[in-house]
């Protein structure tokens, strides 16, 4: 199985009435567990990583930990922004291979929510990505005690909920009915009659933030209401943090790796839990066959630069630095690759192996000033000896043949360089 297109598995999920967990990891024993717990229930899976967290890693180490290993899994699943905090952070991220993004503005006024997460619609789209937005307010902080709630509770209300998705057209949308990041002082209350009010006028997926200490009944009634996605994190870092006391009590003396022993099982087994309860388990390959895979395309160009004296070779490293340095920072690209042939007569002495996230990324990239500016000026003019092909990577080994979707028609979207 693979990566898949968040919206594809959230649309399957609000349609079949069970919601998704999207656990926060912090490091790769919480990725790996996370990965385990799913497929040990196969449950789809979403794997996010919360700007809150960003003190504990390094985002960029994380980020490639968990793209290779969802490549890997045996259940499909999303890569996730969660709570991002910046237009910024957001293009970092889906640098990195986050294929769904949230920008958190829920504490702005609704004009400036849905300003800036207009924002981001526009640059996730262009790369192919699912956005999350959030409406109302969730407090507290994941993973933290219950005194850290730095402002009141607001519910999101309909009517509010009806513009911001008008104007919006976000994938998926974050509401505040009643849950509370982080460990809970009780039980809280959930308004389910406003959570079915929102599901029945909007008709898209849902998603509860705080997901940590509901009770059974009130999880399988979330599902039950159009919520798609459960976001879940302080239950996993209890269980971590408990796994560990337990070692140290019964250890005085306990090493490192001695202490961390049992966290992986601690993590496993409450991502397992929870996926059954929120009606995720056994779904797997029905998400899967509903959800187009997430391809990434290599842009790859050959070209020989003008024989007028440019072609010596610390000219070329010269000039492909400088295309590097433009064409890399452009959103949706992954990353820019400069080679050399190693062979003297090869037809063609040079290339561009540049990655887009997605499909999409053809037509935005090819329009963007930076790379029109670069091409025009630069490029075109020192290398009319050229061939440009795109390359839509599949991952042959792993992609499940059932997908009923297949790839659109992309002639007319080329990305000349
Ligand atoms: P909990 O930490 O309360 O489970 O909430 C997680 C969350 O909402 C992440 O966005």
């Amino acid at each position: 199985m693979a990566l898949v297109r968040m919206s594809d598995l959230l649309r399957h999920a609000h349609r079949e009435r069970y919601a998704v967990g999207a656990y926060d990891v912090v490091d790769t024993a919480f990725l790996e567990a996370v990965l385990d717990g799913a497929e040990s229930c196969q449950a789809p899976v979403i794997v996010s990583l919360a700007e809150s967290h960003f003190e504990h890693f390094d985002f960029e180490s994380l980020m490639a930990a968990a793209v290779d290993a969802a490549r890997r899994a045996k259940v499909p699943i999303a890569i996730h922004l969660d709570h991002g905090q910046s237009l910024a952070t957001v293009e970092r991220a889906i640098r990195l291979g986050c294929n769904s993004v949230m920008l958190d503005a829920s504490l702005s006024s609704l004009e400036d929510n849905i300003k800036a997460t207009r924002e981001i619609v526009h640059l996730a789209r262009s790369c192919g990505v699912a956005v999350e937005g959030e409406l109302g307010y969730v407090p507290g902080v994941e993973g933290e005690a219950a005194e850290k709630h730095p402002g009141a509770m607001q519910l999101t209300s309909l009517e509010d909920a009806e513009r911001y998705i008008a104007e919006t057209e976000v994938d998926c949308l974050a509401i505040s009915v009643g849950t509370v990041h982080g460990r809970l002082r009780g039980m809280p209350q959930l308004d389910f009659e406003r959570l079915s009010a929102i599901n029945k006028a909007l008709h898209i997926p849902l998603v509860i933030h705080g997901g940590t200490g509901l009770n059974d009944a009130q999880y399988r009634a979330l599902a039950a209401n159009g919520v798609a996605k459960i976001n879940y994190f302080t239950g996993l870092a209890d269980a971590a943090a408990r796994s560990i006391l337990e070692e140290a009590e019964d250890n005085p003396s306990p090493t490192y790796t001695a202490l961390v022993r049992g966290v992986r099982t601690a993590i496993r087994t409450e991502v397992n839990r929870t996926c059954r309860l929120f009606g995720a388990a056994g779904r797997a390959g029905a998400a899967l066959a509903a959800s187009r895979p997430w391809r990434e395309v290599e842009h790859v160009v050959v070209y020989n630069l003008r024989d007028d004296g440019s072609g010596r070779s610390e000219d070329w490293a010269a000039f492909a630095a400088q295309g590097v340095a433009a064409l890399g920072a452009i959103p949706g690209v992954r990353g820019v690759l400069a080679g050399r042939a190693l062979q003297k007569d090869a037809r063609y002495h040079h290339c561009w192996l540049i990655r887009f996230a997605a499909a999409e990324v053809l037509a935005s990239y090819r329009d963007h000033p930076d790379h029109v500016r670069y091409a025009d000026n630069m490029f075109r003019p020192a290398a009319p000896d050229r061939i440009t092909i795109d390359f839509e990577l599949i991952d042959v080994l792993r992609e499940d043949k059932e997908s009923k979707f297949t790839p659109p028609a992309l002639t007319s979207l080329s990305a000349k360089t």
